[in-house]
């Protein structure tokens, strides 16, 4: 028996001495530094930098002897750099405009004990303007409260950018709220920065009917210049130019998917000719929402549910398809991957969003059990074979309420944050979490493709050529070009990211490639866009350009 043991254990350290063959590529978690502030918001604003933004409150990060609230996440060093903000952007949304410039919008009226200078920002405008520095040198935050804000106040809002270049601000809370919108403090209207229809907020029948549980309604625009919303388990078509809404059905089975609620939502990528929009809704909950949060559970299951929609007269009468995540997920992230496939990542298997109010909060979290294992969505596969784990990493860090994930220009993603609690609080179970991982594809470690050079601005319904370099291992036998909008991550969000492919025909000798822009500004509206040419299922880095002329809001034909 003991030599059985010896030679058992003989062999196992043989094995582990043994150089190991080099292993195929795989999807890996890798932990690559410290955010000093909870990255619960985060938006790529150049090709190296990322804006996050936290809550007042005591983060480790300084700046002018004060805890920061905002930083600058350099994603080649993974350095943080403290951005000073004037006005609370906790809970807010963003988006780029047509002239590159980055807008958070909305926030937190409260100020902080430790920090009486912070500013009410529920009705803030923060705008910070196209960085050229790498390491964003000189780069700061813009506000001017006074002069620059929004019409009504609104925390917890969606931020999308709309085919003139300017941004559709929906929905949100006027002021503090434990858990669910109501209808006397709730912001249920539509508005607009750069202002229209005279500023104005134009009032929404569909975020009164989507109460209680409508905060960060998930927001689309259309290729055909109208935005789908979907709140609480209602969707609607909104006309920007008359305000009209087209009711559509509602999410099957009783389903709910937004604040505090929160599912997700996605639209799928496009492709031409046709650019058919379908969006995909998955978790949530399936709680009936008249009842009080402190008789709800954190050990309630959240959904398995996913819900998808084709948003064509044939695919709207059809309504909803369902097919099942591996696990129920409340607060998941759907995020777009540059050959079309769509990562689902973070959340927890029970409970809701929101701090401290269900009957049994553990630490302070509504939520619990978090999902550490991301699965990847394939469109284009038959239904009921869509999501897998098959190859996924497993992280160690619970990802729950205040978290934030996004897609790199590098082509990896970056994924920080988790704070269920009321500020700082490093010592209760799912504490105020710092740490930031990149998630790498497959391709992050293998010769890539490369867009060796590319326009700084991009019309529509135009062809233009890049010279590419394709690593002579790869058959190119499918040629994928993805023009991106990353988004702006917010409370399981990406407010206006958007996946375009784009025909594209590759040289006989692989040396360029000549691209088709998309045909209007419906399809992609005129801003900032990467474009990521992934060849045989490897991806290149994104190449930064401008889709448009770069003109401010609004751009006009
Ligand atoms: C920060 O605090 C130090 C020491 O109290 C003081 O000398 C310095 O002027 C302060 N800096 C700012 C920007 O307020
Ligand atoms: C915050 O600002 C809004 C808009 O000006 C105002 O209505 C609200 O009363 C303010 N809240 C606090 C707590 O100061
Ligand atoms: C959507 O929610 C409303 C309000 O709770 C409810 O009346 C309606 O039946 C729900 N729809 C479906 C399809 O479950
Ligand atoms: C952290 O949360 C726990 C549980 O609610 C609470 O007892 C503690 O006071 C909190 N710590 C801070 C610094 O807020
Ligand atoms: C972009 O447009 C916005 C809205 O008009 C404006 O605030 C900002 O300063 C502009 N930035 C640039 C670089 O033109």
């Amino acid at each position: 028996m003991l030599s059985l043991i010896t030679s058992l254990l003989s062999i196992a350290s043989i094995a582990h001495a043994t150089p190991l063959q080099p292993r195929a590529p795989e999807w890996t978690f890798t932990e690559v530094g410290n955010s000093g502030i909870v990255a619960l918001e985060a938006i790529v604003v150049s090709p190296t930098l990322a804006v996050i933004f936290d809550r007042a409150s005591d983060d480790p990060l300084q700046i002018n002897n004060h805890s920061a609230w905002g930083g600058l996440w350099n994603l080649e060093t993974n350095e943080v750099k403290a951005l000073d903000v004037l006005s609370n952007s906790f809970c807010a949304s963003g988006a780029l405009l047509s002239n590159g410039t980055m807008v958070s919008v909305g926030g937190d009226p409260r100020g902080f004990v430790n920090n009486p200078t912070i500013k009410n920002g529920t009705t803030g405008l923060r705008i910070f303007e196209p960085c050229d520095d790498p390491a964003g040198e000189d780069c700061t935050l813009f506000e001017d409260p006074a002069n620059l804000h929004l019409a009504e106040s609104r925390w917890y809002p969606s931020s999308i950018r709309i085919p003139d270049g300017s941004l559709m601000i929906v929905g949100g809370i006027h002021e503090n709220t434990d858990f669910y919108n109501d209808i006397d403090r709730a912001a249920l209207t539509v508005e607009f920065f750069p202002p229209k229809f005279g500023g104005v907020p134009r009032p929404s029948e569909f975020l009164k009917r989507s109460l209680p549980a409508n905060l960060f309604p998930r927001i689309f625009l259309l290729p055909d210049g109208k935005v789908f919303m979907v709140a609480n388990n209602q969707s609607i078509i909104y006309d920007i130019e008359t305000g009209d809404e087209r009711i559509l059905p509602d999410l099957p089975n009783g389903i709910r998917t937004t604040n505090p609620l929160d599912g997700s939502a996605i639209l799928l990528p496009l492709s031409p000719p046709d650019f058919t929009p379908e969006v995909l809704v998955c978790g949530g909950s399936d709680v009936d929402d008249t009842i009080p949060p402190a008789l709800l559970s954190s050990q309630h299951p959240a959904t398995d549910q996913c819900s998808r929609i084709t948003l064509t007269e044939e695919g709207i009468q059809q309504g909803w398809q369902v097919e099942r995540m591996l696990e129920p997920r409340t607060m998941p992230e759907l995020v777009h991957i540059p050959n079309g496939q769509v990562l689902i990542i973070n959340g927890g298997e029970t409970g809701y969003a929101a701090i401290a109010t269900v009957k049994d909060p553990v630490g302070n979290s509504n939520a619990d059990h978090p999902v550490l294992t991301p699965s990847i969505y394939t469109p284009d596969a038959p239904l009921g074979q869509r999501i897998s784990n098959v190859g996924m990493p497993t992280s160690e860090i619970p990802r729950l309420y205040h978290s934030s994930v996004t897609l790199t220009p590098k082509g990896n993603f970056f994924v920080a944050g988790s704070n269920p609690n009321a500020n700082t609080n490093t010592t209760v179970e799912f504490s105020s979490e710092f740490r930031v991982e990149v998630l790498d594809p497959p391709f992050m470690f293998v010769p890539r493709p490369q867009i060796l050079d590319a326009p700084e601005k991009i019309g529509f319904n135009q062809q233009f050529t890049v010279p590419v370099s394709i690593p002579s291992d790869l058959q190119a036998n499918t040629i994928q070009v993805a023009l991106v909008d990353l988004g702006f991550s917010s409370h399981a969000f990406h407010s206006s990211a958007r996946l375009v492919f784009m025909d594209a025909q590759l040289s006989e000798d692989r040396t360029s490639l000549t691209i088709t822009s998309p045909p209007n500004r419906n399809v992609y509206p005129p801003g900032p866009a990467f474009i990521f040419l992934t060849v045989d299922d490897v991806s290149s880095e994104g190449a930064r350009v401008m889709v448009g002329t770069g003109a401010p809001p609004p751009q006009t034909d």
